[in-house]
């Protein structure tokens, strides 16, 4: 079977529109037709300061956004990166396979250490990509004559991050022998990068935007629609795409594309004469019609601690077996001597 496997930070109390429709929305989707894996990425989380209190309720309420959302924990594999400490332990192989330079190369590292200046920021933050890595790698498909497809639904922004995973696997396979597939990026059209509703040019960021420029999944609906109606568009009234000169007004076109199904022509020619304030409303009440149910499911299955503990401690199991293969599998490989039985 087909594998697929991706991970969340949870570095806020809520996801985001742009997580959802550039990443979420793929990961229900492909469970489908894949073995997937889908992973809470805590050990992420703490490669900037962070709040224990805070880094535990996130922890969970993220892993109930993904159950509302349609995440089947019998299905799918859903599950805390941190209770499977392979991953720790298959990052330190990598970093030894990864030169410096290359690590300096990462745009997201240059991104976030340039607000606290490179030096204030943790080796951790450095060798974030090379993590990510690991949690790819360690649930490869098994190689072979027609090894299977081995997919991992991202946004825009991990491009770099999935072509140094390849690198690495390659390299890895290289020195040591065929372990790793190479995993595949997969990146929505259309809405990899959700831009933030004040600052139509920059990324939608849990980190970098102003609450205003951010619509979160679990949000109130009065606020909600609020922040559609106040997204910042441009003087003209014409509903078009047009990247360069209407960024606004595109990115609302790409978001209500994606939610609706609709193609966009289809959405120039509706809203043909109008001008903005209709197809905002109209667009408001798409994103509640899609986060009300996600918000409400949300509630309910944080409701229950215990169960949810559960379905998470059942996850990590499995993902547990799987990694403690593949990580047999790469000890023996670098020459790590066994312990016997
Ligand atoms: P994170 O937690 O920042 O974001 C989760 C997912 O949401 C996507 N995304 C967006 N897509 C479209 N428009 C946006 N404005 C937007 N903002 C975020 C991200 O591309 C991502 O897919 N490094 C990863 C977490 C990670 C991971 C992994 C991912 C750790 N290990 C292994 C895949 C596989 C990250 O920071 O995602």
């Amino acid at each position: 079977n087909p594998r697929v496997l991706s991970g969340i930070q949870p570095t806020a109390d809520s996801f985001h529109l742009g997580n959802y429709l550039g990443a979420l929305r793929q990961w229900v989707a492909l469970q489908d037709s894949h073995e997937a894996f889908y992973c809470v990425v805590d050990l992420h989380a703490i490669t900037v300061e962070h709040d224990p209190a805070a880094l535990r309720r996130r922890t969970k309420v993220s892993a109930a956004q993904l159950l509302a959302m349609g995440v089947d924990p019998e299905r799918s594999t859903l599950f805390v990166q941190s209770h499977v400490p392979e991953h720790a332990e298959l990052a330190w192989v990598l970093s030894c396979l990864t030169g410096f330079g290359e690590a300096s190369r990462m745009t997201q590292f240059k991104d976030k250490s340039a607000k606290q200046g490179a030096a204030a920021a943790s080796v951790g933050l450095f060798t974030y990509p090379i993590l990510q890595a690991a949690d790819i790698l360690l649930y490869t498909p098994e190689t072979g004559e027609d090894a299977p497809l081995f997919r991992v639904p991202v946004g825009e922004d991990q491009r770099q991050h999935l072509e140094l995973t390849r690198d690495l696997a390659q390299r890895f396979n290289h020195r040591f022998g065929d372990t790793f597939v190479l995993p595949e990026a997969h990146i929505p059209q259309g809405a990899a990068k959700i831009t933030d509703l004040q600052e139509p040019t920059a990324k939608m960021s849990k980190s970098a935007s102003s609450p205003q420029g951010i619509i979160d999944v679990l949000e109130e609906p009065g606020p909600m629609r609020k922040k559609i109606m106040r997204a910042v568009t441009d003087t003209g009234t014409e509903v078009r795409y047009d990247e360069e000169n209407k960024a606004g007004v595109t990115n609302l076109l790409r978001i209500f594309s994606a939610l609706e199904g609709a193609p966009v022509a289809d959405l120039e020619k509706r809203y043909e004469g109008q001008g903005y304030g209709q197809f905002k409303k109209d667009l408001a009440q798409l994103v509640l019609d899609t986060f009300t149910p996600i918000r409400e499911r949300t509630e309910k299955l944080l409701g229950d601690e215990e169960q949810l503990d559960r379905l998470l401690r059942h996850g990590a199991e499995r993902a547990g077996a799987v990694a403690a293969r593949t990580m047999e599998l790469v000890r023996d490989q670098v020459g790590f001597v066994g312990r016997g039985r």
